[in-house]
This record gives C-alpha cells, structure tokens and sequence, in this order.
C-alpha cells in the first residue's frame, strides 16, 4: 500500500493468472486499462453496463453515479460496474476479458483534431481526442478509418488502449492519399471533427507468447510498432524486445528516435537499431534492394527465436518475409502488416 491518502490495492482475475494494482481514487476499469488489460467497456461513465463484473472477495467501492441500473439478481451475485467503482481492500474479480479481434465491433466516432505536428515537408503527426463518454475500444497494433468531408483513408494507430480518449496516427503526404492531402492543404487543423471508423486488421500481439520480440518497421510503419511496444511495456511482458527502424538515408534519422531510444529508460532488455537504407525514391523496383538491406542489418540468431512482427510497404514485406523464411524463421512466427 503506497500510503495513508492514496492507497493502492491488487486486483485478481479469477480464472486467469492475471492481476494488476489500482489506486483507491481510481475506477477499476481505469486501473486494468493503465495495465493493458483488454476489457470489455463503451462509455466509461455508467451508462452502457458494458463493464460489468462480478466481486468474488474483497472490497469495492462506488466513485461514480450510474444510470445503468443492475437488476437485483445481478446484484445479489455480487455484479457491478468497473468505471463506477474503486477497490477499498485487495479483491479478486470474475470478467471476460477481450479474448481476440472478432470481439471487438466496428465503432463510429467523431473525433477532435487536439493538435497536427509537421516533422517536415510530407510527414505530420495527428493527435485527436474521443469524446469522454465514448473511448475507442481496440487492440494495439489495429488501423482505424478516418474520414473528412469524404475524404478517407486508413492508418495504422500509434497509440496504446492504455493511452484513454487519446489516439495519435503519423501521416506520409502521397498523391493518391485524399485525406492527407487534405491535411498537408492545412483544411484539417485543431478543433476540426473527423469521423473514425474501427478499429480493424490484425497486427496484435501475442499476449502469452514467451519468445523475443522482435519488431522491424519501415519509415512510419513505426506508428503500429509504437502502439505493440507499449502496450507490451503496459502488459509488464518480460520477453526481451528487439526494435529494427528502417529509414531513407537521405534523412539524418528515423523521425522520431529519441521516442524510439527512450524505451531503453523503461525496458530493461530492449535493443534499439536504425538501419539507414540507400534507395532511388523514383523507382518502384527499388523495394527489392531496401529488403535486402533491412535482410542485412537483422541479427538471425535472434529473429529465428523471436515473434517478428514487421510494419512495411506490402513491396518490401513480400521481398523481405521470401528472405526470411528461406534462412529459417518459421511461418507460423512472423506478423506483417502492411502500410
Ligand atoms: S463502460 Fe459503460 S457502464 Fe461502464
């Protein structure tokens, strides 16, 4: 318990080895996202009953007025909300916890730009907001689809589950992307409404994998890496993770690097390596020689025991899982997600 103002509890999950911790001011549902539990919520403020769970021990205690109203059944067998509720003692608790992507559904949310970073002249960095009563529930690693003024694309989201209401996306500037052009024209700025569609695809990780990590992204392939690798932070997965950052050669460094190296202050067996490729942006074919060259940089011994997700143009990926799984990394351990 960390002290007499703020007293922090652990909960356990009945029928799962997990447990997390959570502070007495903070609702249970707060506590299990902040340690990248997967549960199953909509409106974070007692509306919808989607979070119900079931007190097997302990001690909770209401935080929050609820308009979901539990019948008297579900609550002489001990059921509650999760975002209405603190613990008071440690408690052990019964849930589901979301078990893959088929049990998520596509949501519809409008969504407020908070703030757009150009990093220069065709790579921006949108951070938007969910409205409080309506969070986005996804796995890390998934895409979402953003509309403006019929204007859509897909992206990747570079943000974890365990970041709440806000979702960052890292946005290349490419003729045929009708919304980021939109966006480099400044017609999407601050406070202006977007509507998100998801979350979808697959690239997720494997929770109960006790393997190496390892994770290759191509330029802004990054920003699904960043989500897994946080949220693997989140999940305090011991594995040791191996991040392989490719990058044109003609720019100094990977955009966002120093984020990339600051994992080192809270991973205790993480491997940082940019790999600078040398390639002619004119020419397509060129995807072959930027393969090889991520091919070269990879220490073997290591991805042939690792789960190797990787986050590239579809081009690069096909070059670069051939090369692969022709000198020994089993099918079954590479995740690819193209972008
Ligand atoms: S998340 Fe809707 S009632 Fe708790």
């Amino acid at each position: 318990m960390a002290n007499m103002h703020n007293q922090i509890f652990n909960i356990q999950l009945k029928n799962n080895k997990r447990n997390f911790e959570c502070s007495e001011n903070d609702s249970i549902l707060e506590g299990g996202l902040r340690h990248g539990l997967a549960m199953h919520y909509e409106c974070s403020n007692g509306t919808c009953g989607a979070c119900v769970a079931k007190l097997v021990d302990g001690d909770i205690k209401q935080i929050k007025h609820h308009d979901f109203i539990l019948s008297d059944d579900q609550k002489n067998q001990g059921e509650f909300l999760m975002c209405c509720n603190a613990p008071t003692a440690d408690v052990e608790l019964e849930l589901d916890l979301i078990g893959d992507v088929k049990s998520i559904a596509i949501q519809n949310i409008e969504i407020k730009v908070k703030k757009v970073s150009f990093i220069n002249d065709n790579l921006a960095i949108i951070t938007v907001r969910t409205p409080r009563s309506k969070t986005l529930q996804f796995m890390a690693g998934q895409d979402v689809e953003l509309s403006f003024k019929g204007n859509t694309s897909r992206y990747p989201l570079a943000s974890c589950p365990c970041h709440g209401m806000e979702l960052e996306f890292h946005i290349r500037n490419m003729p045929e992307d009708a919304f980021a052009t939109a966006l480099f024209d400044k017609k999407i700025k601050s406070k202006s409404v977007i509507d998100l569609e998801g979350p979808k695809g697959i690239f997720v990780l494997k929770e109960s994998s006790t393997r190496p990590m390892a994770f290759i992204a191509w330029d802004s392939g990054f920003a699904p890496i960043r989500s897994l690798v946080e949220h693997a932070f989140s999940l305090e997965m011991p594995n040791p993770v191996y991040f392989y950052w490719a990058y044109p050669a003609d720019e100094q460094s990977p955009y966002l690097e120093n984020h990339a190296k600051s994992w080192q202050v809270i991973m205790d067996d993480y491997t940082y390596t940019p790999i600078a490729c040398k390639f002619d942006r004119s020419n397509k074919n060129d995807c072959q020689k930027v393969a090889k060259q991520i091919f070269n940089s990879l220490d073997l011994n290591i991805i042939n025991q690792s789960d190797l997700y990787v986050s590239a143009p579809a081009e690069v990926l096909i070059y670069l899982g051939e090369l692969l799984l022709e000198n020994g990394l089993n099918e079954s351990q590479l995740i690819a997600s193209p972008i």
